[in-house]
């Protein structure tokens, strides 16, 4: 996982917007919030974050066959923030693309990764959920400015024969809700434009109060969908990773669910809304901690903007002392990774020589 450095409090902005401290925790349980600085950008976060994921996993960056980066804040409209990604880790086998679910991006990744492992095709996907939401909030908003924050997160799959993994999946739209939560302009239907800018269209608009009742019932109603669809029962989930927008939806949830909110990771309060990387970040910080542990049965659910939700239920198979790799072993990735920048900045130089070339020849040839 990666989070930018720069802390944003509820005090801090209580100094420019009209909100307190006190409105911000009891109404979402947000305390703080890490905000992207210069420099820092999704393709950025991503890449750190798929760096931590292969120590983690001890895995070379070659042998990778596939790259997913959920993110409705890429760096571009194109390229892709997944083929950044590539370029940076040298991942030079592997094929790689954007998925855009919102907040839910992360969990539809995961589904879909998982689903290019099982079809046989693929043996190694990087699944990542990156996101910069803070860049396209209006800052005189109250009413979304609180919620948000920069981060990413990346898991690694793996093809194996063993029982655990990922039991089940759940992907869910109604796009008929599209409009209570959107950036209306930046894309071809409102290409960015002088009128466009001045009516501030390219800002996060929420019909807060539409989303948190969708919010609400989603999230209960997709855990235990799941969960039935792996043959568990809620009360045999021994951990669900919610997407991390509301502490009062999550608890709406667990009373939903008949959980206790103990069965639930909440890390909000540090790092607000981070959207497609609220999973993987909770999910990184509750492994950290050692919440999570072989033989578990885990939930990781989202929910968002389009409107979208997805669930994913696996058996936690990996030990956490496993998780470690050799030092040899990370000065070799970090070999890999300076000649990853060496080897992208030799092929756009060939690139130009021979468009130069080509020129050149062809001048030659009108002679
Ligand atoms: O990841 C995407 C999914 N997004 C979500 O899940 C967000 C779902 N929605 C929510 O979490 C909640 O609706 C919010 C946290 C956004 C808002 O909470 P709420 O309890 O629904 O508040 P509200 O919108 O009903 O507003 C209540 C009052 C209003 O004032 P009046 O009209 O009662 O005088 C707002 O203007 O609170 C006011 N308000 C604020 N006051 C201080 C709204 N934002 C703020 C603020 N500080 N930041």
């Amino acid at each position: 996982m990666y989070v930018p450095k720069q802390v944003l409090t509820n005090g801090d902005l209580a100094q420019t917007v009209d909100t307190s401290d006190e409105w911000i925790r009891t109404r979402t349980g947000i305390e703080r919030r890490h905000v992207a600085g210069a420099g820092e950008s999704t393709a950025q976060m991503a890449i750190e974050a798929a760096r931590a994921a292969l120590r983690v996993a001890d895995a070379d960056p070659r042998a990778i066959d596939l790259i997913i980066v959920g993110t409705s804040t890429p760096d571009h409209l194109m390229p892709s923030t997944a083929c950044q990604v590539q370029n940076a880790l040298g991942a030079t086998r592997a094929g790689a693309f954007d998925l855009n679910a919102a907040c839910s991006s992360f969990v539809y990744a995961l589904a879909m990764g998982h689903q290019a492992i099982a079809s046989g095709e693929h043996r190694l996907v990087l699944v990542i959920g990156a996101d910069t939401l803070t860049r396209f909030v209006d800052w005189q908003d109250r009413s979304t400015c609180v919620l948000f924050g920069d981060g990413a997160g990346a898991v690694l799959l793996r093809a194996t024969e063993g029982p655990a993994g990922i039991l089940a999946t759940l992907l869910g739209s109604d796009g008929s809700g599209g409009d209570l939560l959107i950036i209306p302009a930046g894309g071809s239907a409102l290409p960015p434009s002088k009128e466009s800018v001045e009516k501030g269209l390219h800002y996060l608009r929420m019909n807060g109060q539409e989303v948190y009742r969708f919010a609400t019932q989603t999230l209960a109603q997709a855990t235990e969908e799941v969960a039935k669809r792996a043959g568990l029962k809620p009360d045999q989930i021994d951990l669900i990773i919610p997407h991390q927008a509301n502490l009062r939806i999550i608890t709406t949830a667990a009373k939903r669910l008949k959980l206790p909110l103990e069965r639930f990771v909440v890390n909000l309060q540090e790092y607000g809304n981070t959207s497609a990387a609220s999973v993987p970040i909770a999910l990184c910080e509750a492994l950290e901690a050692g919440r999570i542990n072989p033989g578990q049965n885990i939930v990781l659910v989202g929910f968002g903007a389009g409107l979208t939700w997805a669930a994913v239920a696996l058996k936690w198979s990996i030990s956490p002392a496993r998780a470690v790799s050799p030092a040899y072993r990370v000065w070799w990735r970090w070999l890999l990774y300076r000649w990853a920048g060496i080897r992208s900045r030799l092929r756009q130089a060939t690139r130009h020589v021979t468009v130069w070339l080509i020129r050149l020849a062809n001048r030659i040839g009108h002679r």
